[in-house]
């Protein structure tokens, strides 16, 4: 039976963690399902790890449509997310709506959108409208230009109370679930502790309800260059299934994230 919102939403409660990774094809759909990973996200990461690009941001609404189809015909029964690429979710609540629209049809089950308050309005118009959404706050990497690169963010207090009141703003207008990219870990608890959503973190240490990590960073695949916060799951596992199940057995077990992969 495939893993919904109250699946989701139970684990919080009861101090489960949820993992999740990113996949973009149906094989790896089958083996990551297979591994027990409880929700998959069709992440815009597949601009750099796919297609070779070295931001997220020329990745197209047909891109994520495209593979959203091939993972979700190849997992039974993660929870499927789909990521709104750059320039599909920021004009207009209408316009985030059609596009959030052809990627459930294409077999997600989530939408993921990057940004804080200015997404509001966005949210409480697609969760109202059948749309369930999962925000992303601290490192956006949709907005790597404005933010001045990939950095930690949430370092003063000034910007940890904002992204505070950013996180249950986002909670308050209908966001289902919150992914906490490169923050400290100490911001990262309290938000998860002031919310009754889950969070999912990224280098945001082990105190959120759930972990992601780039797939292709995991299996140590990416030639690029790698964040403190990802670990290389092939290293003593010695095949992609082994990887895989390290993952969820050191997230379901709280030895993932180190105090090493964190900040
Ligand atoms: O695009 C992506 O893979 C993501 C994750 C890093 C959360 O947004």
């Amino acid at each position: 039976m495939r893993n919904t919102l109250t699946t989701l939403n139970n684990m919080k409660q009861s101090g489960d963690k949820i993992t999740m990774l990113t996949c973009y094809d149906a094989s790896f759909a089958a083996v990551l399902d297979a591994a027990g990973v409880d929700t998959l996200l069709i992440g815009d990461s597949l601009g750099m790890v796919l297609q070779g690009h070295d931001s997220t941001l020329r990745v197209t609404l047909r891109d994520v449509e495209y593979h959203t189809g091939c993972v979700a015909r190849g997992a039974q029964r993660a929870l499927i997310i789909a990521d709104m690429p750059f320039g599909s979710f920021q004009v207009t609540p209408q316009k985030a709506f059609t596009n959030a629209a052809r990627l459930m049809a294409a077999g997600a089950q989530m939408v993921k959108i990057e940004g804080g308050e200015t997404m509001v309005p966005t949210i409480e118009f697609l969760s109202a409208r059948g749309v369930p959404v999962c925000g992303h706050l601290g490192l956006t990497p949709k907005s790597v230009h404005t933010l001045g690169g990939f950095r930690v963010q949430g370092k003063t207090q000034t910007q940890a109370q904002a992204l505070i009141s950013e996180a249950k703003m986002l909670e308050a207008s209908g966001a289902a679930m919150l992914v906490l990219e490169l923050i400290p870990a100490v911001l990262a608890r309290e938000v998860t502790a002031a919310l009754r959503i889950p969070t999912i973190g990224i280098g945001a240490g082990v105190d959120c309800t759930g972990q992601v990590l780039v797939l292709h960073d995991m299996l140590d695949i990416y030639p690029g260059k790698k964040a403190k916060f990802v670990k290389n799951f092939m290293r003593g596992t010695g095949s992609v299934q082994g990887a895989i199940e390290a993952f969820v057995k050191e997230v379901k077990a709280k030895s993932f994230p180190a105090a090493e992969h964190s900040y």
